[in-house]
């Protein structure tokens, strides 16, 4: 782990937390499919996301949901990575379960994070919900290996693996067409063209063809 340095023997610095459009934390790290390294990914997305538990409600109605959207995200260029503090043995138990008892097989890898050194690194340990669970946390990481979007969801309450395929694509749609998206856009809902930041820019904004409210707010359909 490259953020968790050690200056003598006795004292360990904690990570940083992640920051948004900074390098993900690296991380090297045992999982159902082999040891996988951050660098693997380079050129793809990747959603890593945390789970509290195997072997519990909640995350099973997660980790079908992830399964099922897995071809989606595939077909967007990006991998999905699990992480949990259980043993690999403890996933791969529970993987079978979920074939058994589901018919939903897991097709993408899960880190088996006993010594919580990536959980660490990536601020999914949360002491005021557990010191020894991960809390429900998603990151998406660019194909350049930074950090794009994050989310931190309580014990309690599933996420919507829909939410994570439409970031994704709002994100990839912002980066090739230099837009912004507004609130729940879907694609093929017209996007956001980013305020002017100069007066002269601000008066020419509105004879340039666009769909325009008023000389901060712009949309173009795509
Ligand atoms: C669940 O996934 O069902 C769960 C996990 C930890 C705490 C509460 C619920």
């Amino acid at each position: 782990m490259k953020h968790q340095e050690t200056i003598d023997t006795n004292c360990v610095l904690p990570s940083p937390p992640p920051r948004l459009n900074e390098p993900a934390p690296d991380f090297e790290a045992k999982t159902t499919h082999g040891v996988k390294r951050l660098e693997d990914y380079r050129g793809r997305w990747l959603i890593l996301f945390s789970h509290p538990a195997d072997f519990t409600p909640v995350c099973t109605t997660e980790f079908i949901a992830f399964a099922e959207a897995y071809p989606k995200f595939q077909e967007l260029g990006c991998d999905l990575l699990g992480l949990s503090i259980d043993s690999a043995f403890a996933h791969i138990a529970w993987t079978r379960t979920i074939r058994e008892k589901f018919g939903v097989e897991v097709p993408f890898p899960i880190i088996e994070d006993l010594s919580m050194q990536v959980a660490h690194a990536y601020g999914m340990i949360q002491p005021g919900e557990s010191d020894t669970s991960a809390v429900r946390a998603t990151f998406v990481i660019d194909p350049n290996g930074v950090l794009r979007a994050m989310v931190y969801y309580p014990m309690t309450n599933g996420r919507s693996v829909d939410e994570f395929l439409r970031i994704l694509q709002a994100l990839q749609t912002s980066d090739a067409n230099g837009v912004a998206t507004p609130e729940n856009w879907q694609p093929g809902d017209k996007v956001i063209v980013p305020p002017p930041s100069t007066v002269a820019a601000a008066e020419a904004r509105m004879n340039e063809g666009l769909e325009c409210k008023d000389w901060f707010y712009c949309e173009k359909s795509l």
